[in-house]
């Protein structure tokens, strides 16, 4: 399996590449790329770690190279939030960046999965999609908007809250990857029960752990190293699935059919050729479907652009 990490340079990436250079399955190739000149440093860095992943690594403005037999690309690249920034605020420099990656992928390695990093995540996923529309490759099973930071976030908060097993707890995320978008189940938490003050609490928790971040490093960026953790859990998740392990099964936000929007964060069965199915996410709560109900004009707002954006 060969994974690409464009933006590999940058917090992120060099995270997750570090994380993917230690957990890949022994065999893997791992191939880097960022326009910063650094990149085949950072590879020859993890390159000393001895592990069975390969790791080579690019820099420059074509990243042609790094995705030649790519099986998985994940995009990180792009520029962070700084405090009082929304991730909406990221569009007018990461919308292009995103669109001139994905245009390289088209053209080189069409039928790879492609995991999103780049924030705004709810825009930057339709840009991606217009862009392989735009190519004649568009697979909606091979796209994926990674959520799964939310994901492991709810559960961290959850579990240190309520008392439950980090190896226990699954909580269900749902929606988008922003503010009032991010949408935890928390009624769907086996073994854990909320008063309403705490449903109210947890979830505005989970919804701005990211600024939460954010204001933390006081104008040095974003989340970075739990991000990282986070892609690196999804790609793992689609490494077994495409090598044709059964049940894998994760949050993500995609083109899958939803109801409420074009894309949608959900549960998806993972498998050799993507996404095999969109699963139901279950029964709201009166609080999970009010905040559903009311997240959907900015939610479609969000793809609107990404969509006008490519058009
Ligand atoms: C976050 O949620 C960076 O979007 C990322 O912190």
């Amino acid at each position: 399996m060969k994974v690409t990490v464009l933006g590999a340079a940058g917090g992120i990436g060099q995270a997750l590449a570090l994380l993917l250079k230690t957990t890949l399955p022994a065999g893997s190739a791992l191939s880097l790329y960022d326009i910063a000149p650094v990149t085949p440093g950072v590879a020859a860095d993890l390159s000393h770690i001895p592990t069975d992943v390969s790791v080579v690594g690019f820099g420059g403005e074509d990243p042609t190279a790094a995705l030649q037999g790519a099986d998985i690309v994940l995009i990180s690249a792009g520029v962070a939030r700084k405090p009082g920034m929304d991730r909406a605020d990221l569009f007018n420099v990461n919308a292009g960046i995103v669109k001139n990656l994905i245009e390289k992928v088209a053209a080189t390695c069409p039928k790879a999965c492609i995991g999103i990093i780049t924030n705004p995540v709810n825009t930057t996923v339709p840009i991606a999609a217009e862009v392989l529309k735009k190519a004649g490759v568009y697979d909606k099973n091979k796209l994926f908007g990674i959520t799964t930071l939310d994901v492991i976030r709810a559960e961290t908060f959850i579990s240190a809250a309520k008392g439950i097993s980090l190896a226990d707890i699954k909580v269900p995320v749902i929606g988008g990857h922003s503010g009032v978008t991010i949408l935890p189940l928390l009624s769907q938490v086996a073994g854990a029960s909320f008063t309403d003050e705490e449903v109210e609490k947890m979830t505005h928790r989970i919804q701005n752990a990211g600024t939460e971040v954010v204001e933390a490093k006081a104008g040095g960026g974003s989340a970075t190293l739990s991000m990282g953790q986070a892609a690196c859990r999804f790609a793992l998740s689609l490494v077994k699935a495409l090598s044709g392990e059964k049940d894998v099964i994760e949050y993500t936000y995609v083109d899958g059919g939803s109801e409420h929007a074009q894309f949608f964060a959900q549960p998806v069965l993972l498998g050799k050729n993507g996404v095999e199915k969109v699963l139901p996410y279950g029964k709201l709560s009166a609080f999970e479907q009010k905040a559903l109900d009311s997240m959907l004009d900015t939610l479609q707002g969000d793809i609107k652009i990404g969509v006008e954006f490519v058009k």
